[in-house]
């Protein structure tokens, strides 16, 4: 399918990032949130963030003011249906979702392709609660996006093959790069990192290392760009838990119980870099290890 207009629920991290990304490829984009705070900061955002490319001579000037023009922005979610693919970015809870496509149906287009951005719900589930399971698919980019080169491609078990092929066009358009999974828990890189993460709260947890010497092992050892810890911080604690409770309890294995020190962690409201302490302690001019 030819799609030249992309709709995109929620203005926050990520539909900022994908607006970006859309606009500066060629797409149409009608950018939408409950918030007009949000779709503001969002237009701000991707207006700096494409600035920054101008600035490294990544983007000319002139391509960064034909995406500008490409994006507008809208309160009212049934604008939406107009336009040729929607991607869900919205916050991280079923309900909400549900109640975003449920609105959107009436309005929708026949042929309008429906995506979700979510790490963690079941495409499936999203999916067969709308009118058209067979146009609906796992987009899943990764943060920041303008950055990341992968995005998961998602089928649900009813999805149809023109689909995941228009959506694959478009990921081909961005020069970004798919890695497609099958709609189990978590998908393919979070299924991999967060145990990993999670292991590396064990280690610590056990006293195999402190925090340093198994960021430190993990850069040296295995040629990490950052650490797992380090990592686990810039995710953010409780989103490393929320993804281990969703594979303990979607795939039933103890192998994914999350640590307990991990929950400690977040607990104590010690959820990383985005409220300063983490497994490292960032008040400082320098992160300074918690153990
Ligand atoms: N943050 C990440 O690293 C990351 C990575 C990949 C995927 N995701 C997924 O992307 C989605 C968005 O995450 P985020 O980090 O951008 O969240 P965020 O909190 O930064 O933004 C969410 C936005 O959705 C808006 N919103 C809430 N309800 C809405 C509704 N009914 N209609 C329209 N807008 C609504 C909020 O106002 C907010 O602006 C989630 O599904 C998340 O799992 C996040």
């Amino acid at each position: 399918m030819d799609i030249t207009s992309i709709g995109v629920v929620g203005a926050g991290q990520m539909g900022n990032g994908i607006a970006h990304v859309m606009a500066l490829a060629g797409y149409e984009v009608l950018l939408n949130d409950i918030n007009q705070d949000a779709l503001d900061a969002a237009v701000a955002r991707i207006d700096k963030n494409l600035e920054r490319q101008v600035s490294r001579e990544k983007v000319s000037a002139e391509d960064k003011a034909a995406a500008m023009s490409r994006i507008s922005t809208t309160l009212e979610l049934p604008a939406l249906g107009r336009t040729d693919l929607v991607i869900e970015a919205a916050t991280e809870r079923e309900e909400i979702k549900h109640q975003i496509f449920d609105t959107l149906k009436p309005h929708l287009g026949p042929d309008t392709i429906l995506t979700s951005n979510t790490s963690s719900i079941s495409i499936t589930r999203l999916a067969s609660r709308t009118d058209r399971p067979e146009r609906f698919m796992g987009f899943h980019f990764m943060n920041p996006v303008p950055v990341m080169q992968l995005v998961e491609l998602i089928r649900g078990i009813a999805t149809d093959e023109p689909t995941y092929q228009t959506c694959l066009g478009i990921v081909n358009k961005l020069e970004k790069t798919a890695a497609s999974a099958e709609d189990f828990p978590a998908f393919i890189v979070n299924r991999i990192l967060i145990p990993m993460i999670n292991e590396a709260c064990y280690t610590l947890y056990e006293g195999v290392g402190n925090v340093a010497s198994i960021d430190n092992a993990m850069k040296l050892g295995a040629n990490h760009p950052m650490g797992p810890l380090e990592l686990a911080d810039f995710i953010g604690l409780d989103t490393c838990l929320a993804i281990m409770n969703v594979l303990h309890d979607g795939l039933a294995d103890t192998k994914y119980r999350p640590c307990p020190l991990l929950t400690k962690y977040v607990e104590a409201g010690w959820l990383g870099r985005k409220v300063k302490r983490g497994f490292y302690d960032y008040r400082g001019d320098v992160p300074v290890p918690t153990r």
